[in-house]
């Protein structure tokens, strides 16, 4: 089978990693990919927004699956676009509808609404209703959350703890374009306390597959603290899902989810992320992802015993209602080495040294890329280690190590991944 998998992060080389594991896995292309995946897969220098360019490379390269790593091919329609002229095509990734799930919070809030999915109570409003909104703040207990409703770059989420902040992002986000045309809508939401958690399901239209959990750690400084990032870490599995929270989320949140995609006509073949609030042992919904996330999937893949390529196929044929996944019962922490200013402004271009192997760790690269024999830095997310063990203790030793040995000038990288589940 050939296989084209989109993106260039740590996600994506954990995917490629996986996905040559498989025997049906003949030949991996990764569109652009990384240093990384350029040792183990080959890399197409296309754009992942390239539709023109991927259908060539499908027809050149008689590409028999398609993985979608990212979001923004699925919001702009890539399955839309190919699935009519390649309908023996497995392509994983939901078509434009689907992809509303993380490319609108107000088409998201209708569907958990509409299907009785726990998750904040909330409000839309548009320029047209502002008024309203000012009003419906006013009376809003405090901290609130505000969010723009399309695509932000991760960072259309404002939660104001004060009345005055409130009103100004409020003003900002509809009258100011403060996030452009996505936060011409805004969602006002109540404020969830808990711990987070992300689930991940395959689903396949019909049936659907659940994935290992996982915790991520999206602030850049210890202790949680400072700006939000992409993601600096992540753990799997999360000690507290063990005790019936996955179970619950199953019943209450998952199985609901399926449904209302059915229920919608929404036929939904890939991945869907699951952003959760544990709140006294109940899941809300915070935000669904068509896409795994990153650095959860640096965690998670290390964990699935199955054959990928296996399970994308039974995806593509509707067969996931048969299927469970074999998941080992190791730990996998990633920690995730970042640039210097990350995730402000940062250089890349330099250096990276000791990217050798570490026992029980897998290194997978994000912003890298080759220059002759060198690796250098090309990104604010450089490189993530994943270190296994039958501990988090232990996974969490063996990823720290790795975490130290490689090297380039102004890494940076969180020590205290897993601080708050010990
Ligand atoms: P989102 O883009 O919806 O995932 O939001 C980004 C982050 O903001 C989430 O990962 C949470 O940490 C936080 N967040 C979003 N919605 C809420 C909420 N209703 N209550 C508390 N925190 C939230
Ligand atoms: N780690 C969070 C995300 O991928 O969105």
């Amino acid at each position: 089978m050939n296989i084209l998998l989109l993106g260039s992060g740590g996600r994506e080389h954990a995917l490629a990693w996986k996905l040559t594991q498989s025997n049906k896995c003949n030949n991996l292309y990764v569109a652009p990919g990384n240093a990384g995946t350029s040792e183990i897969a080959k890399n197409l220098d296309i754009s992942v927004e390239d539709f023109d360019a991927i259908d060539k490379a499908i027809t050149d390269l008689s590409i028999d699956m398609l993985i979608v790593g990212p979001e923004a091919p699925l919001v702009l329609g890539v399955r839309d676009f190919l699935e009519p002229k390649y309908p023996n095509l497995a392509i994983v990734g939901p078509d434009k509808n689907g992809a509303q799930l993380e490319g609108s919070k107000d088409f998201t809030k209708q569907f958990l609404v509409r299907h009785n999915i726990p998750t904040a109570k909330s409000q839309t409003f548009t320029a047209e209703n502002f008024n309203e909104g000012l009003a419906y703040l006013k009376g809003h207990p405090l901290p609130v959350v505000l969010k723009a409703d399309g695509l932000a770059a991760g960072k259309g989420v404002i939660i104001a703890e004060t009345q005055e902040q409130a009103t100004e992002e409020f003003t900002k986000m509809i009258k100011e374009n403060k996030f452009g045309e996505a936060s011409s809508k805004v969602v006002i939401e109540q404020f969830l306390t808990g711990i987070e958690l992300s689930a991940f399901i395959l689903c396949d239209g019909k049936g659907y597959v659940t994935l290992p959990e996982a915790k991520d750690y999206k602030r850049i400084g210890e202790g949680d603290t400072g700006l939000n990032t992409g993601g600096m870490g992540a753990i799997s599995p999360v000690p507290f899902a063990k005790t019936g929270f996955m179970e619950a989320v199953e019943e209450k949140v998952i199985k609901p989810t399926v449904e209302g995609l059915k229920k919608d006509g929404m036929n939904y073949k890939g991945f869907l992320f699951i952003g959760l609030m544990n709140m006294n042992g109940e899941p809300y919904v915070i935000e669904f992802n068509v896409r795994m996330g990153d650095p959860e999937t640096e965690a998670v893949m290390t964990r699935i015993e199955d054959d990928l390529v296996d399970v994308f196929e039974k995806m593509h044929r509707q067969e996931l209602e048969d299927v469970t996944l074999s998941i080992s019962d190791e730990y996998a922490t990633t920690v995730m080495l970042v640039s210097e200013g990350y995730p402000g402004s940062y250089e890349k271009g330099r250096t990276i040294t000791n990217i050798e192997s570490y026992e029980n760790v897998e290194v997978f690269h994000a912003g890298t890329k080759k220059s002759g024999d060198e690796i250098l830095t090309n990104g604010g997310r450089v490189i993530a280690v994943t270190g296994k063990g039958s501990t988090m203790e232990e996974a969490l030793e063996s990823a720290n190590k790795a975490a130290e040995g490689i090297s380039w000038e102004g890494k940076n990288y969180r020590r205290d991944i897993g601080f708050d589940l010990r």
